[in-house]
């Protein structure tokens, strides 16, 4: 393999990811962002679940996001070498809905699946208060996906971190302004390498003028809570929920934190977090998981997830010298290691498996559901 001079813009946890597999792999890696390991992919869930996100029409982005979760335990098993575990569970991810509506809109879920291929267990109230305890009693119907894993955004994006620095990436602190071929204009000049990897999420708009209408933000609130003394501690599985027709889902961590999300609405790029999102947000999870109401509010936080108009990623060449790996979406964790894994093979000229090369950005982008 030739080493290549290689500029990573974004240091999110698919710019992190890009920078540390491609050091690792012999290149010369300098990544550009003011905060690295901030962003969407400090604020987000680290849910890992294709199934539980798959809608009918986005079988594309459903295979991709298997395709990047049966790589996630060798993914991070090199990265527990290369730096340590990035906190990734295997407990599994139970949906539950609340009323006839909300589980009409499971049950579409499910014979989608079905119809593809995919089988999912469904379940009654009782069987999913087996599984979690404390379950409010409304949720009356579900389903049960031991397949749907979760990691800690916040490990992972320190581990990424230490991976890079074990392999020599550089970091300059700053914003770009720009990405051209093979260049990188930032405030304090312009930065020439072998090949540009654009991940800067939905700030990748901004950046580059064939990205302004195939990526957008897509704000998100999300809340940390905390079981205080006496408590219900949080369920041991990932709980995702269909309350009034919305999606909500609560990702317990090791630490006895409880990370409830999340809100989705376009606001441009306005990053702050609303009273109605919190209380929203709240309400929802109480109903869901009532001890929830005697918990500690550790943290409100919002981020843009970067959405394209199809909803799958755009991973691959833009044009000479300038690669892209952004529109993650709600998958940006998922997807990391697909991605990484894609652009290495990019950078090599090696040609893509069929379902990461669906996610080109050439693809014809029809526009989907948000
Ligand atoms: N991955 C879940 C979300 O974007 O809220």
């Amino acid at each position: 393999m030739m080493s290549q001079q290689v500029t990573v813009v974004g240091a999110g946890v698919i710019g992190l990811a890009v920078a540390w597999r491609a050091a690792a792999a012999g290149h010369r890696v300098t990544v550009v962002d003011p905060a690295p390991g901030r962003g969407a992919s400090w604020v987000a869930g680290g849910m890992l679940a294709p199934v539980t996100e798959a809608w009918p029409g986005e079988e594309t982005v459903l295979t991709l996001g298997e395709r990047s979760l049966r790589r996630w335990p060798s993914f991070a098993r090199e990265l527990a070498v290369d730096a340590f575990e990035p906190g990734l569970s295997e407990a599994g991810t139970v949906v539950a809905a609340r009323d006839a509506a909300d589980a009409e809109q499971l049950t579409i879920l499910a014979d989608y699946l079905h119809r593809i291929g995919r089988s999912v267990e469904v379940a009654n109230g009782r069987r999913l208060r087996s599984l979690v305890p404390g379950l409010a009693s409304a949720m009356r119907a579900g389903i049960v996906v031991p397949g749907d894993l979760a990691v800690d955004n916040r490990q992972l994006l320190d581990a990424l971190q230490a991976g890079c620095t074990r392999h020599g990436v550089r970091f300059m602190r700053e914003s770009a302004r720009e990405v051209a071929p093979k260049q990188v204009v930032t405030d304090s000049g312009e930065y020439d390498s072998d090949a540009v990897v654009l991940a800067a999420g939905a700030r990748s708009a901004l950046l580059h003028p064939e990205l302004r209408e195939a990526v957008r933000p897509l704000k998100g609130e999300i809340l940390r809570l905390r079981a205080r003394k006496g408590c219900l501690p949080p369920p041991a599985v990932t709980v995702r929920a269909i309350v009034e027709g919305r999606p909500l889902y609560l990702v317990p961590r090791v630490d006895g934190e409880l990370v409830v999300g999340a809100t989705q609405y376009e606001s441009g790029y306005d990053e702050a977090v609303k009273a109605g999102g919190v209380r929203e947000l709240l309400d929802y999870a109480e109903q869901v998981y009532p001890s929830v109401s005697e918990y500690e509010l550790a943290e409100t936080t919002a981020g843009l997830r970067a959405a394209s108009v199809d909803n799958l990623p755009l991973i691959g060449r833009l044009s000479d010298g300038v690669i892209v790996a952004t529109g993650h979406y709600r998958n940006g964790l998922l997807h990391a290691p697909v991605t990484a894994d894609a652009v290495l093979a990019v950078l090599a000229d090696e040609e893509l498996p069929d379902d990461v090369a669906a996610a080109s950005p050439a693809r014809d982008r029809k526009e989907e559901r948000v």
